[in-house]
């Protein structure tokens, strides 16, 4: 019986519409994510089958299609490399100097991946002495390294127990273990999963803590230790898969402003040679973070970044209209930012006037018509799981800042208030940011003392909240659940799935709990 019902997604209901009927019936209304319920489906699937990767580009697949902001209360290398390691992706703030930027970029990068593809060497003819100088000029946390010969080759292993002040005159090839001595791979031996290859050899080889990587003429090209694998392993077993590149490296993006030379012109020389030393350590996305994103400038950047690097993913924002996106995607971004005035610490709608409720600003946008697929970031405004599935039935990333400055790994000091904890929070449109280098993400000028810095966001505190574990877990265990209600499997699917109803004043105070006392024993957050 239950097979001739029809299970489609309540088809010909006056009530539950679909994005493009129910967003054009509320036409001259700005909505956001309260003001919207999303409809049950027939499902067939459970949460814990759904599968919630999501992609910003052709190249770049994130597990899990969460951001953290680019703020400097938000994301620097800790914060970026919890988030890929949960399978999301963190945006490195610009509110620091570039050579801060780029180390912090590498920092996430070179986190355990597993094949060290560059390991640091020595030379059978220096001293003991001098790799103690090198370890300690570096402040390398390692004292073992492969030694090889001006050609590459690799010859031997000195191991750390040997890097003492006590034989500093003695040299690297006389304390070194030999090759013979050495256990090496052949990197055709490795396949195109090195971490099973290496997990099986330091299975079978108890006791050996590294393991060498060498190509046919047995120059070196890679290191495994045991303690990466073990580390890694590890990482696998947990409810999160990490967000990895193709040499195994967690991914990391980075936010660059729109620079101006002394006279206005866009900057296209430092912006180039920036972004270059970035993508040199290896940055997956560069986004290019302004407060308004319809704008020559920003155009101007992307268009000048897409020539120069091709293949680069390339994020743009921040817009609120199918015409921002449709600008953006032919200036040649491949991801968009969408929110104007969201963000829990923004202040733009009061201040300018202007800015789009983001359901609104997000079904709008969703209807660009661009010859290249471009993909949308809900950027600002996200306060609970739920709101993560509404935005992503019109969008295929969502960015984050409240719900993750709580968090252990964002920057700043934890301070205590009255026996609580909590973090600064702070918009980058805020005075204090502004004037920590993100005025021209909002269009304003340090240099010129006449102008009053007309801030558009607030500074602010955010109770401690634990770890970003405990955060992303919720978020992705009600984004599941989401997907299950709604019978998608899938990202994709939730997006023709989605059919939508206004909830009425009353309506969302019934959706929220009421008329009783809250114990509070659950770590559910409004
Ligand atoms: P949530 O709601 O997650 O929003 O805290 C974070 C997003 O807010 C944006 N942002 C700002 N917007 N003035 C604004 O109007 C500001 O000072 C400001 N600082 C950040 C940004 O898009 C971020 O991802």
């Amino acid at each position: 019986m239950a097979s001739e019902l029809d299970h489609s997604t309540h088809a010909g209901s006056p009530f539950y519409l679909p994005a493009s009927e129910f967003f054009l019936k509320h036409q001259a209304e700005g909505l956001t994510f309260d003001d919207i319920s999303l409809a049950t489906n027939y499902s067939e699937i459970l949460p814990r089958e759904t599968d919630l990767q999501s992609s910003l580009s052709e190249s770049l697949t994130l597990r899990l299609p969460l951001i953290s902001s680019d703020m400097d209360t938000v994301t620097e290398d800790e914060m970026a490399t919890a988030m890929a390691l949960h399978g999301g992706m963190g945006l490195i703030h610009y509110n620091m100097s570039f050579k801060q930027q780029i180390k912090q970029v590498a920092k996430v990068k070179n986190h355990v991946h597993g094949l060290i593809q560059d390991p640091i060497t020595v030379q059978p003819e220096q001293s003991i002495g001098d790799v103690i100088l090198l370890i300690e000029s570096k402040g390398f946390s390692f004292r073992t390294f492969p030694v090889v010969d001006k050609d590459g080759k690799l010859i031997g292993l000195l191991p750390g127990r040997v890097v003492k002040p006590r034989y500093a005159s003695r040299l690297v090839s006389e304390a070194m273990n030999p090759r013979e001595d050495l256990f090496t791979l052949n990197e055709t031996q490795i396949g195109d999963n090195p971490i099973k290859a290496a997990d099986q050899f330091f299975n079978e080889h108890i006791g050996i803590h590294k393991l060498l990587v060498v190509d046919q003429n047995d120059r070196l090209h890679g290191l495994f230790t045991l303690s990466d694998i073990e580390q890694i392993a590890e990482e696998s077993r947990s409810d999160f898969r990490p967000a990895r590149d193709d040499k195994f490296r967690l991914r990391c993006g980075a936010a660059v402003s729109a620079p101006r030379t002394a006279d206005g012109e866009i900057d296209n020389h430092l912006l180039i040679e920036h972004v270059g030393d970035l993508v040199e350590e290896g940055v997956d996305a560069i986004a290019i973070s302004t407060a308004h994103g319809y704008s020559q400038g920003v155009g101007l950047c992307i268009r000048s970044l897409r020539d120069t690097f091709p293949d680069l993913t390339l994020i743009a924002g921040n817009v609120t209209s199918k015409a921002g996106v449709e600008f953006l995607a032919e200036s040649g971004a491949d991801a968009i930012k969408i929110g104007q005035g969201p963000g829990s610490i923004c202040t733009t709608r009061v201040v300018a006037g202007v800015g789009i409720p983001q359901m609104t600003a997000l079904y709008d946008a969703s209807r660009a018509e661009t010859k290249k697929p471009v993909r949308l970031i809900a950027d600002g405004g996200v306060t609970k799981s739920g709101d993560v599935v509404k935005a992503l039935t019109l969008s295929d990333a969502v960015m984050c800042g409240s719900l993750f400055a709580g968090c252990r790994e964002a920057p700043g000091k934890i301070l205590e208030i009255d026996g609580k904890l909590y973090k600064e929070y702070r918009g980058m449109g805020s005075l204090e940011a502004m004037k920590a280098g993100a005025a021209a993400r909002y269009g304003h000028s340090l240099k010129d003392s006449k102008q009053k810095l007309a801030a558009e966001g607030i500074e602010a505190l955010k109770e401690v909240s634990g770890s970003v574990t405990d955060i992303i877990g919720q978020l992705a265990g009600g984004l599941q659940s989401g997907l299950g209600y709604l019978g998608a499997a899938d990202l994709s699917t939730l997006k023709t799935k989605a059919r939508f109803i206004k909830v009425s004043p009353a309506g969302l105070r019934e959706s929220k709990p009421h008329d009783v006392v809250e114990v509070k024993t659950s770590t559910t957050r409004e």
